[in-house]
């Protein structure tokens, strides 16, 4: 289906005897490939008698020979899915599989993309970046300290260099466009973090998909063309967050989160706000003051300081913030 999306993906006419011509397949064949195309992807195909087939509208996929040939700095290989449940789950299999590390896997699509604190990562085909990059991890907890929010400042420069100018982070790992979320990202851990194990730093930004459509979303969003007024080339935002990962990962790895942490706080757009702060079914309601050197976040609790860490934690600003 893949080789027929690729020459449709100008969004021009193309008749089926063409696109028969170029795939080497029967009128007949293209024709049951675009109702698939139509029923698996929720892509709408135009049909006008005498013209041909197109898109509603023009699309961009990612492009794994591109990806693989543009010079970002380091050396990640890339293999791009049509189609899976979570390039973070397909991550996890193929170091099972004894897949060497640092890769990254990205997919067009997700059927089970994963959120935060067990929510659904809503993933439609070719719209959005869904990417999980797979490294070795070999200087224990330390080398982890911080590092999802390391992961955050990497993915604001690289969206900023693409043009969005307005977004910010939240913690511990969301970035925001004001109230609205554009990105997030999911840390998950595979072996002895006290030993050598593998991190999926798995990333989704919402890119091309417009809050006007539909989407079963439970909190107030927006994407990258939104911002902009205009579509993003995925290919390029791949290129410049590999460029950015590379040059935050490397400062991570040799420094420790410290050396970044400033540099964090002031791009959190919640220093400073009263929030309240959920854990477990706990709310604890404080003054951001910032994060720790472990990236822990610092609260001002009834005039005392206090330090929270972890992965089902979340905050939102107080009603009288
Ligand atoms: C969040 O809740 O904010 C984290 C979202 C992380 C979504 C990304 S999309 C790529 C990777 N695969 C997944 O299933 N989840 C992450």
């Amino acid at each position: 289906m893949l080789p027929l999306l690729r020459l449709l993906q100008d969004g021009r006419f193309h008749s089926g005897e063409a696109l028969g011509a170029a795939l080497g397949i029967s009128r007949a064949a293209v024709w049951k490939q675009l109702r698939s195309l139509e029923a698996e992807l929720e892509l709408p195909i135009h049909k006008v008698r005498g013209r041909g087939y197109r898109l509603a509208s023009p699309l961009r996929l990612l492009d794994e020979c591109l990806l693989a040939s543009s010079p970002s700095g380091q050396a990640w290989p890339v293999s791009v899915l049509h189609s899976v449940d979570s390039t973070s789950s397909e991550a996890l299999r193929r170091l099972e599989a004894r897949n060497a590390a640092p890769f990254i896997v990205l997919a067009e699509r997700q059927s089970a993309g994963r959120g935060r604190r067990g929510r659904t990562w809503v993933s439609p085909f070719a719209e959005n970046l869904y990417y999980s990059l797979v490294l070795r991890v070999e200087g224990g907890m330390r080398q982890l300290e911080g590092l999802s929010l390391v992961v955050g400042l990497a993915l604001l420069q690289a969206i900023r260099a693409m043009g969005v100018s307005g977004a910010g982070l939240k913690w511990p790992n969301d970035l925001l466009v004001g109230d609205r979320k554009i990105a997030g990202i999911l840390l998950e851990l595979s072996g002895d973090p006290a030993d050598v194990c593998h991190v999926v730093i798995g990333v989704g930004v919402n890119v091309n998909m417009m809050p006007t459509e539909a989407q079963p979303i439970d909190q107030p969003w927006t994407s990258m063309r939104a911002a902009l007024g205009h579509g993003v080339d995925r290919n390029e935002l791949v290129v410049a967050l590999n460029q950015q990962l590379a040059r935050y990962l490397e400062s991570h790895r040799k420094q420790g989160f410290s050396a970044l942490r400033e540099e964090w706080q002031n791009n959190h757009l919640w220093q400073g706000r009263r929030v309240v702060l959920t854990a477990g079914g706990q709310q604890i309601a404080g003054v951001v003051l910032g994060v720790d050197a472990s990236g822990a976040i610092r609260l001002l609790v009834d005039g005392e300081e206090q330090h929270f860490s972890g992965g089902e934690l979340s905050l939102r600003l107080s009603n009288d913030s």
